[in-house]
């Protein structure tokens, strides 16, 4: 936190300047994973192939490994009525939230892949899939992993759902 004079209509202020920042490890390829994450994200790649995309053409695959040792996956599902449908993220961790009620999830991974064109760089989360999976994060106290790729190559590879949504909303402005 830095501490600023500032002057406003003529007025001398004195305000607050905030920096968020996070870090992210950007990997070549899948298979300098971790193990475990390298097989996870080969289940959303799994997932991105069944995808149900037909407006859009864009296939998106998600993968969820729970605490439990279990693995969840999910696919964007699009609608002729297009806001009906739903991102892969979201199908993904609704699911794990429906079968696996209270168990936490220690990462997920996430492929993109364009019948329009290769998807060169790792896709991040849309706002709404960030708020649904960090919903998920602070319910269980601890940080959810997240892992990034387009169709294939490079990886991003995030610790926690909070760093992708600085300044949040959640439950504790409820009141
Ligand atoms: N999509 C996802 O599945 N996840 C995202 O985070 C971004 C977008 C889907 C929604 C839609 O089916 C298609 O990609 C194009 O937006």
């Amino acid at each position: 936190m830095q501490v600023l004079f500032i002057l406003v209509n003529g007025k001398m202020k004195i305000v607050e300047k905030q920096k968020i920042s996070f870090e992210l490890t950007v990997y070549n390829s899948k298979e300098e994973l971790l193990t475990d994450e390298e097989s996870l994200m080969s289940y959303a790649v799994k997932a991105r192939e069944d995808a149900y995309a037909p407006y859009s053409n864009f296939n998106v695959g998600a993968a969820i490994l729970l605490e439990n040792g279990e693995i969840v996956i999910g696919s964007n599902q699009e609608n002729a009525a297009y806001p009906s449908g739903l991102c892969a993220e979201r199908v993904a961790v609704f699911y794990a939230g429906a079968k696996y009620p209270g168990v936490a999830i220690k990462k997920i991974a996430v492929t993109a892949a364009s019948e329009n064109g290769k998807v060169e760089t790792p896709v991040p989360p849309c706002g709404s899939c960030r708020q649904s999976l960090l919903e998920y994060e602070n319910q269980q106290k601890e940080p959810i992993v997240l892992i990034l790729m387009g169709e294939n190559g490079k990886v991003m590879r995030c610790t926690s759902i909070s760093d992708i949504l600085p300044l949040a909303f959640n439950k504790s402005y409820l009141g």
